[in-house]
């Protein structure tokens, strides 16, 4: 028998850790893509002070709050504010004028990170007028980040950076008005967190969100095998009205997935997609 490598060996300890988390913890990393889910747990490995995942293993079954360390560090979490700034100016050039057309608008940002999307969107959708006709669920499996997107504060430093994008994605007043500087970081408006309501939820293991409008999913199926994404998309498509909008991330598209066909691309390029009134 051929000697295996230690990557060879590392990838059947990643698997089997994770079918015990998902046996203890519930949480199910199966279908994550082998390349980030080995370097997250080798970044991991090495701030823990195990030599390997298999040492790890015992304890992170029997212990919750190491398990916790665990998952903060397999999620990537990084976001900013209107991000790929040309996505949210087609939002607002072509989609606000159908969201416009109900009385009320649902919409939900799954795998929402530290909730900049959210608070961007919310901002959009004041601007357009629709203040006090729209609610946003904005989740995530890491109830860490959830908490900080719940606080809506941060780092004064990034606010010039966010400050561009807003305005490279057409917003109409200053973006100064939506936050107030303390010290060293911003802290948003209160009157944006109203609208908006943050839950961990697990796009692995959970159930729909019923009734949307719109669905933002960006920069979270990058990180899934393919049976996970076929998953996700079906849970997006019982989440979502005949008629309502799926927004993936830059790098993710719906080309050559099972429920393609009932959606049509309303903006090329951008990952904006509708939802067919008729079944092909
Ligand atoms: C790179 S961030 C994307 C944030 C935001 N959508 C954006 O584009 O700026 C990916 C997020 O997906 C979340 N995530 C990963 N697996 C998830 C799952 N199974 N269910 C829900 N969220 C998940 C991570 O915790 C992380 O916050």
């Amino acid at each position: 028998m051929t000697q295996m490598t230690g990557d060879e060996i590392s990838d059947i300890e990643i698997k089997l850790l994770m079918e015990g988390l998902f046996q203890v913890y519930g949480h199910d990393f199966r279908d994550y893509s082998e390349a980030s889910l080995r370097r997250r747990l080798n970044q991991w490995l090495s701030t823990s002070g195990f030599a390997t995942i298999s040492l790890a293993q015992s304890q992170l079954l029997r212990d919750r709050a190491l398990f916790e360390t665990l998952l903060r560090g397999i999620t990537v979490n990084v976001s900013e504010m209107f991000r790929d700034p040309s996505f949210f100016k087609a939002i607002r050039e072509h989609i606000v004028p159908y969201l416009k057309t109900y009385p009320f608008v649902k919409i939900w940002h799954a795998g929402c990170a530290s909730g900049e999307e959210a608070y961007s969107m919310a901002i959009l959708l004041i601007e357009e007028g629709l203040q006090g006709r729209f609610r946003i669920y904005a989740t995530d499996i890491n109830e860490e980040v959830i908490q900080k997107a719940q606080g809506g504060i941060y780092p004064l430093q990034e606010l010039q950076h966010f400050t561009r994008n807003y305005q490279n994605a057409g917003g109409t007043g200053s973006f100064s008005d939506y936050y107030t500087a303390r010290y060293d970081h911003a802290i948003l408006s209160a009157n944006l967190r109203e609208n908006i309501v943050f839950a961990a939820h697990s796009l692995a293991v959970d159930a729909d969100f019923g009734e949307m409008n719109m669905i933002l999913c960006r920069n979270v199926m990058i990180y899934f095998k393919q049976p996970l994404k076929e998953r996700v998309l079906a849970l997006f498509d019982s989440s979502l009205i005949t008629g309502g909008f799926l927004c993936l991330g830059t790098k993710e598209t719906l080309d050559n997935r099972n429920i393609s066909s009932q959606y049509e691309t309303i903006v090329p390029r951008m990952q904006i997609y509708r939802k067919r009134y008729a079944k092909k």
